[in-house]
C-alpha cells in the first residue's frame, strides 16, 4: 500500500528523537482477544462492577477468579499479530522508544518488546489481596492449580495484579509514563480513549509539544484531539510505518 500520508508519517517516525506509543484492546483484537466496548466487547456481556472492582472480589473472589481464569486460558491460546510484531521491531531499532499498554494480556512482551509499561497491570501476575508485603509475582500456569489462588507468603487470598475500576494506577508506572510523555511523536493505537487516566496521556504529550497520531478503524473520543487521525487497523498500519514500501 503506497500512500503519501503513510510515507509522511513514516518519515516523522524515523526522524523523531523520542517516540511513545499507547496501545489498547484493539491492538490485540486481530489476535482473537475481545475488546471491551465493541459489538462483541466484554462489557456487553459482563458487568464490570461484578467482575472488575475490589468490591466484586471482596464479595465473591471465586466468581472473579473464574472470569480471569477463563480469560487467561483464552489469551494463552492466542498469538501476537503483525501490530505487536511491528512495535517489537520499533522497540529494537528506534533509539528512544517507549511502549505503554492498557492491555493486560502480555502479547507485546511475547512479540519481543521489553520494558513495556503496563498501565493496567498484567493478567499473568498475582498479588496478595491482604497486602502482606510480598511483591507481585508471575504465575502463568493455565489452569492455575487452585482457584482462588493463595499468597505464597501469608496464605491469604491472591488477586490478579490488574487495575480494577476505582483503583489508582501504580505510582511507579505512572512516573515512568509521565517521563515518556516528553516525546516528539505520541501514537495511540486501538483504544477508545474513554478510560482515564490513560486517555489523558495524549493531552499531556500534546501540551508538551508532541505530534499526536491516532490509529483506529473507527472515530473515537481522541480523534478530534490528535494532529492526525488515521482510520485503519493497527495490524495493517503499524507494519507500514518503518517500511512504507516503494
Ligand atoms: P475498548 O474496547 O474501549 O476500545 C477498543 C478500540 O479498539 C475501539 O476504539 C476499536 O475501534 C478499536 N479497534 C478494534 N479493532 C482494531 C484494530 N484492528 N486496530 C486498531 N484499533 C482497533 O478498549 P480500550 O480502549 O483498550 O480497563 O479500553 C480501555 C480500558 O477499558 C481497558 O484497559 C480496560 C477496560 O475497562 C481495565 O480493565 C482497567
Amino acid at each position: 500500500m503506497h500512500d503519501p500520508s503513510i510515507s509522511a508519517l513514516s518519515l516523522r517516525l524515523q526522524r523523531a528523537r523520542r517516540i511513545t506509543v499507547l496501545t489498547g484492546a484493539g491492538v490485540s483484537a486481530p489476535s482473537g482477544i475481545p475488546t471491551f466496548r465493541g459489538p462483541q466487547g466484554l462489557w456487553r456481556s459482563h458487568r464490570p462492577e461484578d467482575l472488575a472492582t475490589p468490591q466484586a472480589f471482596g464479595r465473591d473472589p471465586q466468581l472473579v477468579w473464574e472470569w480471569y481464569a477463563w480469560r487467561r486460558k483464552h489469551i494463552a491460546s492466542c498469538e501476537p499479530n503483525a501490530g505487536h510484531v511491528a512495535l517489537a521491531r520499533w522497540s529494537q531499532v528506534l533509539p528512544c522508544f517507549t511502549l505503554i499498554t492498557q492491555n493486560v494480556d502480555g502479547l507485546h512482551e511475547r512479540a519481543g518488546t521489553s520494558g513495556v509499561l503496563r498501565f493496567h497491570g498484567s493478567i499473568w501476575h498475582l498479588r496478595c489481596w491482604d497486602r502482606c508485603g510480598i511483591e507481585p509475582w508471575r504465575d502463568d500456569r493455565v489452569p492455575l492449580p487452585e482457584l482462588p489462588p493463595r499468597c505464597p507468603a501469608c496464605g491469604g487470598l491472591a488477586r490478579p495484579d490488574v487495575v480494577w475500576f476505582g483503583e489508582p494506577i501504580d505510582h511507579r508506572v505512572l512516573d515512568q509514563c509521565q517521563a515518556a510523555l516528553d516525546c516528539d511523536l505520541f501514537i495511540v493505537a486501538g483504544t477508545s480513549s474513554v478510560v482515564y487516566p490513560a486517555a489523558g496521556l495524549l493531552d499531556v504529550a500534546a501540551a508538551r509539544g508532541a505530534f499526536t497520531v491516532e490509529i483506529n478503524p473507527e472515530a473515537t473520543d481522541a480523534s478530534s484531539r490528535v494532529n492526525l487521525s488515521w482510520r485503519g487497523p493497527a495490524e495493517q498500519v503499524l507494519p507500514l510505518l518503518l517500511d512504507p514500501g516503494p
